[in-house]
């Protein structure tokens, strides 16, 4: 059993439109209550402005999916850190694997991208994860480290200000979870990392994320290094999200 308040956070990814997204908070609203848990949703920049608004009032934080590493200037397509709190972001995702497999993010950038949000005042919710042939080659530990690092190394004594999420590549979209233990397993090595950085390191959230449901989420979230959860598919139906919710807060 684990004690401290979870953090369940939905990822949205590139999915949405103005109506589902208005269908999908309000049900949220209505079924959400007073969580005992932390609630947030990491919504598409374009909608950012308008979940602001469908959220306001509610227990339901606003995160974005990605920051640019430039405060401002000639980098076309980029959103700063600045921007997404004037929209009133409390999260921002860095270093997603779909960022960093996709959009070719290093280790040095992820870390940039927290430090920019830290600076803005906005949490970063850390992604690492191995791939399968990393994890197949025994590399899991030393990749989620290797990722971790740079970000700890950056970010100096700002480091209990971190979310960390632990996403193995091979479960994200797949409906393949790390069972509890594997989960814990990683988990432990992160804790025992950011230990040897801060004396808060119990204060840091680790979600875990791949292939998070309603049928796995408490197993998960049982786990003593498992303080939440970063959910994708599952983030974008209402009943299944609630669900994940629910269990967090009798975990
Ligand atoms: P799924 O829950 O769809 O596997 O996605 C996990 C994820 O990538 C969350 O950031």
């Amino acid at each position: 059993m684990n004690q401290k308040r979870k953090l369940i956070a939905g990822n949205w990814k590139m999915n949405g439109s103005l109506d589902a997204n208005a269908a999908l908070l309000q049900a949220l609203r209505e079924g959400v209550g007073t969580p005992a848990c932390a609630v947030a949703v990491a919504v598409p920049a374009p909608y950012l402005a308008q979940v602001q608004s469908l959220a306001d009032g509610s227990p339901i934080a606003l995160a974005a999916q990605d920051v640019s590493q430039h405060d401002s200037g000639a980098f076309t397509g980029e959103v700063s850190a600045g921007m997404l709190r004037d929209f009133g972001a409390r999260y921002v995702l860095v270093g997603h694997s779909e960022r960093r497999q996709y959009h070719g993010e290093t280790d040095a950038v992820v870390a940039a991208k927290a430090q920019k949000a830290l600076a803005a005042g906005i949490t970063p919710i850390v992604c690492v994860g191995e791939t399968l042939q990393e994890r197949e080659d025994g590399q899991t530990e030393s990749v989620v480290k290797r990722q971790l690092a740079a970000v700890i190394h950056a970010v100096g004594h700002c480091v209990s200000e971190l979310v960390v999420a632990y996403e193995p590549v091979w479960a994200i979209g797949t409906g393949r979870t790390a069972t509890p233990e594997q989960a814990q397993q990683v988990h432990a090595v992160l804790r025992a990392q950011l230990a040897a950085a801060t004396e808060r390191a119990d204060k840091v959230p680790l979600l875990y994320g791949g292939s998070m449901n309603a049928a796995n989420a408490a197993q998960l979230l049982a786990q003593p290094d498992i303080d939440g959860g970063l959910v994708g598919g599952a983030s974008l139906k209402a009943q299944d999200f609630l669900q994940i919710i629910a269990a967090a807060q009798s975990a």
